[in-house]
């Protein structure tokens, strides 16, 4: 048994309702988070300060930050592309400063408006700003690929985390914003980022575009990594990244790291019970699967035939054609 600690952040009402085409009501937002706050969660990414043109879902960031239940032990952080971000997310008191900038220019572009240089000055302005007063987390967008660029080489990445270490951040999101990343991949990255950044936080931000999203959250627990970004139901998306699908699922990921004897801190049956809630507050199904399944404990009653000749005593367990030939 394995009983190392997982923290997890929540990003479902920040990664998962951006991309989200009907705005859902703050009242909402504010529910489903304080309903969040009850699970266990290390960090939750409640909203994000950036322009209300650019992200209309999340232009109710103040309100939202002022209305919910802050849980001691849980995390709240918010996302922030500049300093405007920055003073709005410090008048909420917020926890954390999730600072974001993308790791291929051409996607910086689209995203933010700016050439990667400019929003690292920004952002460096931002850290001066903060002065150790509130931790800052940045967010490499594209750190395993661009959905316009293609390749981002490993050392392009590592040498933005290290500009950001230098000015003295607490932790680095490695994300994978249009779900590109794959295992083999992924293992490299966590290996080499572990060497370079060992006294930084390092979380892995996925997305499960391709279906390797938990194939890579598993080669990253497997490298040593301990802090993931998730989104309750696979909500999510970057609505400036083409071709961008929803994060991985937070419950499905935190049901296999719970299976597999991590402490993931959390309460999963509550877990689930609120990612059950998600098809109606965004109006249409979501793609996480434990939700619909159940969790693995979770039986079924055999057919009816089978428990009567159970109770009866009358079945003899014959040996299955498997056996004696090995696994098939
Ligand atoms: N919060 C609120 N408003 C902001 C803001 C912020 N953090 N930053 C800029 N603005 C406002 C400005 O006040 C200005 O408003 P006005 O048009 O009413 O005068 C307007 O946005 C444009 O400002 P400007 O500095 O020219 O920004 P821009 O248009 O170049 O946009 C960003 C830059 C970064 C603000 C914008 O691209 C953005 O918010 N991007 C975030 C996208 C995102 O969240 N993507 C998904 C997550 S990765
Ligand atoms: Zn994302």
């Amino acid at each position: 048994m394995n009983a190392e600690r997982i923290f997890f952040n929540e990003v479902a009402t920040r990664d998962g309702f951006q991309i989200e085409p009907l705005f859902i009501p703050t009242d909402t937002k504010v529910a489903l988070l304080d309903a969040l706050s009850d699970c266990g969660y290390a960090k939750i990414e409640v909203t994000s300060f950036v322009s209300p043109k650019a992200i209309p879902m999340l232009r109710d960031a103040e309100e939202v930050m002022g209305r919910i239940r802050r849980v001691p032990g849980v995390e709240y952080t918010v996302l922030v592309p500049n300093m405007r971000g920055a003073e709005r997310a410090l008048e909420s008191r917020a926890d954390e400063l999730n600072l974001v900038m993308s790791v291929s220019e051409t996607h910086n572009l689209a995203n933010l408006r700016m050439p990667r240089e400019k929003s690292f000055a920004a952002l460096a302005d931002v850290v001066r700003l903060v002065n150790g007063r509130t931790p800052v987390n940045v967010s490499l967008s594209c750190s395993f690929g661009c959905p316009m660029e293609g390749d981002v080489p490993l050392e392009e990445v590592l040498r933005w985390g290290e500009r950001f270490a230098a000015l003295g951040v607490r932790g680095l999101t490695l994300c994978d914003t249009t779900g590109m990343a794959q295992p083999a991949q992924v293992t490299r990255m966590v290996e080499l980022a572990q060497q370079r950044f060992p006294a930084l936080q390092l979380t892995l931000h996925f997305h499960n575009t391709r279906g390797m999203g938990l194939a890579n959250v598993l080669a990253s627990v497997q490298g040593g990594i301990r802090r993931f970004d998730g989104s309750l139901g696979g909500l999510g998306g970057c609505p400036y990244a083409p071709g961008a699908s929803g994060n991985i699922s937070s419950e499905d990921a935190l049901h296999m790291l719970d299976a597999m004897g991590y402490d993931t801190g959390m309460d999963i049956d509550k877990l689930l019970a609120v990612a059950r809630q998600m098809p109606g507050i965004v109006g249409h199904e979501v793609p996480g699967q434990v939700a619909k399944a159940g969790r693995i404990t979770e039986l079924h009653a055999p057919p009816a035939e089978v428990s009567a000749l159970l109770q009866a005593g009358a079945l003899e367990l014959a040996p299955s054609p498997a056996q004696g030939r090995g696994l098939v």
